[in-house]
């Protein structure tokens, strides 16, 4: 008789890796060609096509996350060529802040006006993305153009281990995080308008028809309520306060390298990054967001609006 533990309990939970299929690396155009190719590609071009079904199992499944490696010498072009080819595989490409979004610091400060923490250095905090409850990515990516100087580790958690941990240990949260609090918008034009921040409302935790749906952005419900008038409720602090110190305990953390693709289902796992410095005459941190619609049956709306 043996007293073998469970597999899940022997192997801490590690980010999954899985290289760029070989297929993809053949059909990779030239490296003084592939700014056009990509333009081609961005402008509805043809896609190569060429088989996923690794990687949408491994997005599908409890890991909920894969970081797919280039080689770091493939020019910006080519590794931005082959980013958008596979994530078209996956899905479409948001146009909401263009198909392509390049997170870089600004010089921003999120906590003094409404731009968004992606224009920022700061620290995050733990997020799913988009603030707008009309719409909901269903995978969100990032490709590594240049990880920076100092900081911006990458972190990463799961809302499905989350709720089984607060049903086991302050189950009298749950029902606060499934009931709906406005979050701010940041629609330029529109963030001082309290009738879209009232009408703007999200739970924690949902499902629909697919499962568990998780949005959490503490922040900006935070701010939300405080624009509205609104004190926020005591047991929604503790709830917030319990997922902050969840996934400070439970995260991934890891650095992305250049020509790392980290690809992560938006419904299921919550993302964060540390802040992050660019020394002077050093390469800027310049990481590449896209939002994928329409992986399985997504019921994502094409919205032209900011969020
Ligand atoms: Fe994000």
């Amino acid at each position: 008789m043996t007293n073998a533990l469970p597999l899940h309990l022997l192997t801490p939970p590690q980010v999954v890796r899985l290289p760029v299929p070989h297929a993809l690396r053949r059909a990779l155009p030239l490296s003084h060609e592939a700014e056009s190719a990509l333009s081609a590609l961005l402008a509805g071009g043809p896609v190569p096509h060429f088989d996923v079904t690794r990687i949408s199992e491994v997005l599908s499944e409890a890991s909920g996350h894969v970081v797919l490696r280039a080689p770091a010498c493939w020019t910006d072009a080519q590794l931005r060529w082959v980013y958008v080819v596979i994530l078209r595989q996956l899905g479409s490409l948001n146009d909401r802040y263009g198909q392509l979004f390049d997170v870089i610091d600004r010089g921003l400060d999120h906590t003094t006006s409404n731009a968004p923490i992606s224009k920022t250095k700061a620290a995050t905090g733990m997020h799913t993305d988009s603030s707008d409850a009309r719409y909901n990515p269903d995978l969100v990516a990032l490709l590594c153009v240049q990880p920076g100087s100092l900081g911006g580790q990458s972190l990463l958690a799961n809302a499905a281990d989350l709720l089984a941990r607060l049903r086991r240990t302050h189950p009298e949260l749950e029902p606060i995080a499934r009931q709906a609090f406005p979050r701010d918008v940041v629609t330029p034009g529109l963030h001082d308008h309290r009738t879209a921040i009232a009408a703007n409302t999200i739970p924690v935790f949902a499902e629909d028809e697919h499962g568990l749906v998780f949005r959490y952005m503490r922040f900006w419900t935070e701010r939300a309520m405080a624009k509205l008038g609104l004190d926020v409720p005591a047991e929604l602090t503790q709830l917030f306060d319990f997922i902050d110190a969840d996934m400070a305990e439970h995260a991934l953390r890891f650095n992305l390298q250049r020509g790392d693709m980290l690809i992560a289902h938006n419904r299921t796992m919550v993302h964060g990054r540390e802040a992050f410095e660019d020394l002077p005459g050093a390469a800027r941190r310049c990481l590449v967001r896209a939002w994928v619609d329409g992986f399985h049956d997504s019921r994502a709306q094409s919205l032209s609006l900011r969020a």
